[in-house]
């Protein structure tokens, strides 16, 4: 499962998915050839927004997990300590905290591989990659947002390019390199090329035209392995 972290994929982000077709919506795009789901948290607080919890997980992960798909579950909320058991237990397998949220990042990393799922550590735009320099050899996954987290459909910040350069160069080869916000299939192949090999996306993948022609368009344009 983990050795997937480390494949070109495109993630597509429930967040913007029809939540009242959620289950047509996530079982489309696995037919498409998803091979991660991206599931975004938002508490209110970390982020202006509030979206889903466990009990959404624990509905997409028996989909996700029946098609070989791995359940990536972005927690963008405080102390996100506290849910590391519940997310684990509802099907995540890869459970990201942002770096911005846990004074003991090293510790918390360490709470989620306990638990068995994969661990990953998001960055928020303005928080410096160097940040992570003493906890890159602990972890499974960087996220490195590429706008500020809170909503779909926001504009992909430019300089987020040269940070996933920097990102690829300064983290250990084993470690997946995640880029989420504002991908779309122009700025796709830019993106595996700057070294990111997850793509997330939302609106790009759910608003608008077709679910699967859009994830397809996506995948071929990222070169997904
Ligand atoms: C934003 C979330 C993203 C969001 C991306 O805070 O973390 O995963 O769904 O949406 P798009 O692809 O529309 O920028
Ligand atoms: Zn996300």
């Amino acid at each position: 499962m983990v050795q997937m972290l480390n494949e070109v994929h495109v993630a597509p982000s429930i967040l913007s998915a029809d939540f009242a077709r959620l289950g047509d919506e996530v079982e489309a795009v696995l037919a498409a050839g998803a091979r991660v789901v991206h599931v975004d948290v938002m508490d209110g607080h970390f982020v202006p927004n509030i979206t889903i919890g466990p009990s959404i997980v624990g509905a997409v992960a028996p989909l996700a997990h029946g098609a070989g798909a791995l359940v990536d579950v972005h927690l963008m909320i405080e102390s996100p300590e506290r849910y590391v058991e519940a997310f684990a237990a509802a099907g995540a397998d890869v459970i990201t905290v942002h770096q911005e949220t846990c004074p003991h990042l090293h510790r918390t990393l360490a709470q989620v591989r306990e638990t068995g799922a994969a661990a990953g550590i998001a960055l928020n735009p303005s928080t410096p990659l160097e940040t992570l320099a003493e906890v890159r050899h602990h972890c499974d996954l960087v996220l490195v947002m590429s706008v500020d987290p809170g909503f779909g459909g926001q504009g992909f910040i430019d300089t987020s390019l040269d940070k996933l350069r920097r990102a690829r160069a300064f983290l250990p080869d084993d470690v997946a390199l995640e880029v989420d916000g504002g991908v779309n299939a122009v700025n796709a192949p830019v993106l595996v090329a700057a070294g990111a090999n997850l793509l997330v996306a939302g609106s790009s993948v759910f608003d608008g035209r077709d679910a699967v022609a859009c994830f397809r368009e996506l995948a071929e344009a990222a070169g997904e392995s």
